[in-house]
């Protein structure tokens, strides 16, 4: 099978010969993953599950890891010199694509005045002030190095401001690993079978015991909650668009409840925009839906894919963190420089142009090429998705909370990822991730898609 289907688009130096006999490359009717297999095999010996992060192993589709040697634009490359279209995206924060060249002049610009300096610099001010204007409820930001420090900050906050212990997050919704997300935690622990109560071994149940799990886009639910236990509800931390049990989308009622709760009840309301921030639009989902939250929590995409956090919101609540208040929090290399040059250089280029347009339409076009391509094979699916972000569900019911993504046939979704990897097609290795697209995602890369989706599910049926 021929990989490279969009060979003639590369960018990189690596795109390998579809057809051609050669070490480590697609051979005739063979598709080897050698290198790869070999790297795992090295890996395992000397890091957990031959990964730095659980759902990169493939476990669940089926797959070995395939070990990526570089990226670039909307395509990446394997150690066994085959071309993807890449729809993971480092997990969302290359908006841009891969080494986009204003993300790059800004890092190798950065590079030649060091590399950390433990002390305060002019792009952390700047970053701080471009982050408030394009998130009109955040009036104050500090800067962490991952998205589970800025949610896991951000709820040690919300329970000093109000001097409240119970944190409300939503089945299905992940907020990084700290010790009381683990519940309940979609994506990376759904795709490992840890979908339970607590999800993981090592949590003391003392921690999650103070977080209250309810599913999402459940309004009876939210009212009983709260009906309950109004005065001990420190925070609702939330996913505005969930993308770690797949993409599914908020009903105007649920957000309209969930804010109304908040607000009479004194309990904070946070949007964790890890995903979403700068994505669905400028704004975030924030805008998208025109709700202010009292914190919001980023990740990733401001970092333009260097290791990047930060949580932010209402002056009075964040003048309560350290050294202005007494809520303790740090980091060495928060706001290392690299990582604000990057990151600046990419809400930049956000701002100034049609990106969202762009992205919104490409994501339509995919969504409405896959949703007419299951009618046709006859296939029990879903298509959901919100610019930029999709997911295809495969299920006959719509995909409302994580239990309707749970019903999904996830054998199918395995056969069917591992069949795309043979036709170029990068797709996230779970039927609990979305897919993240990226401006760099052309009409004919849209167009490849679909017909990889269409040969994949074509073999998958035949199987
Ligand atoms: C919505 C959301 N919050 C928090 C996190 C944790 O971010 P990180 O992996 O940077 O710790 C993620 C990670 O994917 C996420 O999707």
């Amino acid at each position: 099978m021929a990989v490279n289907v969009v060979a003639d688009k590369a960018k990189g130096e690596k795109s390998g010969e579809p057809g051609k006999d050669g070490e480590g490359k697609a051979s005739q009717g063979g598709f080897s993953l050698e290198r790869s297999a070999k790297l795992f095999e090295r890996a395992k010996e000397r890091i957990p599950g031959g990964v730095n992060s659980p759902v990169r192993a493939c476990k669940s589709v089926g797959a070995n890891p395939i070990f990526i040697a570089s990226a670039d634009g909307a395509y990446m490359f394997d150690e066994d010199e085959h071309q993807y279209i890449d729809y993971v995206g480092s997990w969302g924060p290359m908006i841009l694509g891969h080494r986009h060249p204003s993300v790059l002049t800004a890092i190798e610009d950065a590079i030649t005045r060091g590399t950390s300096y433990g002390a305060p610099s002019r792009l952390e001010v700047e970053m701080a002030e471009t982050i408030c204007q394009l998130v009109p409820s955040v009036e104050m930001v500090r800067m962490v190095n991952s998205g589970t420090e800025a949610c896991m900050s951000a709820i040690r906050l919300a329970r000093a401001f109000t001097k409240r212990e119970l944190v409300i997050k939503f089945d299905g919704c992940y907020h990084g690993h700290a010790d009381s997300f683990l519940v309940k935690a979609g994506s990376g622990l759904a795709t490992l079978g840890l979908s339970e109560a607590t999800s993981s071994p090592g949590v003391p149940t003392q921690f999650t015991g103070l977080t209250l799990s309810l599913p999402y886009n459940d309004v009876d639910a939210l009212r009983q909650a709260f009906a309950q236990k109004s005065n001990e509800i420190a925070c609702v931390i939330i996913e505005p668009v969930v993308g770690n049990s797949g993409v599914i989308v908020p009903t105007a009622e649920f957000l309209k409840c969930l804010t109304g709760l908040c607000k009479e009840s004194g309990a904070l309301l946070i949007f964790d925009e890890v995903m979403t921030g700068f994505r669905l639009a400028l704004g975030g989902a924030q805008e998208r839906f025109s709700v202010k939250p009292d914190l919001t929590c980023f990740g990733k995409v401001i970092g333009g894919g260097l290791p990047v956090g930060a949580y932010g919101g209402r002056k009075e609540i964040m003048c309560m963190v350290a050294p202005e208040g007494p809520v303790y929090q740090a980091g060495t290399l928060s706001g290392n420089p690299l990582a604000m040059a990057a990151g600046l250089a990419q809400l930049r280029y956000l701002r100034s142009g049609k990106v969202y347009e762009t992205l919104g339409r490409i994501t339509d076009e995919l969504a409405e090429g896959l949703t007419a391509l299951l009618k046709e094979k006859n296939v029990k699916g879903q298509v959901v998705h919100v610019p930029g972000m999709l997911s295809v569900f495969f299920t006959d019911k719509p995909v409302n909370n994580f239990d309707d993504a749970l019903k999904c046939d996830t054998a199918f979704f395995g056969k069917v990822w591992r069949n795309l990897i043979e036709e170029g097609v990068y797709w996230p290795p779970s039927q609990f991730e979305a897919a993240f697209l990226s401006i760099m995602h052309s009409k004919a890369d849209i167009k490849a898609t679909i017909e990889a989706f269409a040969k994949a599910i074509d073999k998958a049926q035949a199987a």
